[in-house]
């Protein structure tokens, strides 16, 4: 039977200090707890009295193998995905909770999902006009975050002539430029080699003080550059009776 138990190694890593971006103002922090998650889809258990808690303000990994149900849990921690039991909740530093809420949340696709016949810039500039931002602000949030994430010489280059490693910064960038305190990335580097995997760990370490940004990963580098790291189990052939 598949065991509900995970482990969650947790890294000793001296935080930096929260610092409040000057532009777009946040630092908010949020812990997610899952308590005893468990979701089916027909016989097949996903997910049984899975708990885990997503510190604030670090990089987590969700691994396991294919199959284990990663993009299950990212997808209800994020709240496009109901559970069949258990809770998730977010909690705030005065002790408040509520629940997932996909208002909450900039999701990073795989490949990130760019419109390729517009430039880098207004892929991201989409984000920040999106979250209620007035052109000019959004223009200069899509900049920043534009360098942040080291493309800010290629910000007026259209998205299908980026390369992938690139293309899958924009979806930070675009991720960034929402403003939402927690990022959450389904194998953001699946398609890319090693060179581009190790430019992605080392953004997601460095944007870290401006969300929490959760992954679900097979990549070895991507754990190893991890603060925290879930393991979500699978127990092959797991049905419910
Ligand atoms: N909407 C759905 N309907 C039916 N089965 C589903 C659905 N979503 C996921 N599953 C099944 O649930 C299991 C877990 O899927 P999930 O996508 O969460 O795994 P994963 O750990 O993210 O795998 P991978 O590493 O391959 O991305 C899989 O067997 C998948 O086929
Ligand atoms: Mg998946």
């Amino acid at each position: 039977m598949r065991s509900g138990v995970h482990r969650c190694r947790h890294r000793r890593v001296v935080n930096p200090p929260r610092s409040v971006d000057s532009i777009t103002q946040r630092a908010v922090q949020v812990f997610i707890d899952v308590e005893n998650a468990s979701k089916s889809f027909g016989p097949l258990i996903v997910l049984k009295d899975f708990s885990c808690t997503i510190a604030s303000g670090r990089v987590t990994a969700l691994v396991g193998p294919s199959g284990s149900g990663k993009s299950t849990l990212l997808a209800a921690m994020a709240g496009f995905q109901r559970l069949d039991s258990g809770t998730i909740r977010y909690r705030h530093p005065n002790g408040t909770t509520d629940l997932p809420n996909a208002q909450r949340i900039a999701w990073v696709p795989q490949g990130a999902n760019s419109l390729g016949a517009r430039s880098a810039l207004d892929n991201v500039l989409l984000s920040a006009l999106a979250s209620g931002r007035d052109l000019t602000s959004a223009r200069e949030i899509a900049h920043a975050q534009l360098q942040k994430v080291g493309l800010g010489d290629k910000a007026h280059v259209l998205a299908r002539h980026l390369s992938g490693g690139e293309l899958q910064r924009v979806g930070f960038a675009r991720a960034l430029a929402a403003e939402k305190p927690i990022i959450f990335a389904d194998e953001p580097t699946s398609s890319l080699d090693a060179a581009n995997t190790f430019q992605i760990a080392e953004l997601l370490l460095s944007l870290r003080e401006i969300a929490s940004i959760v992954v679900a990963t097979h990549d070895p580098i991507l754990v190893e550059a991890a603060q925290d790291v879930v393991q979500v189990r699978r127990e092959h052939g797991a049905v419910s009776a």
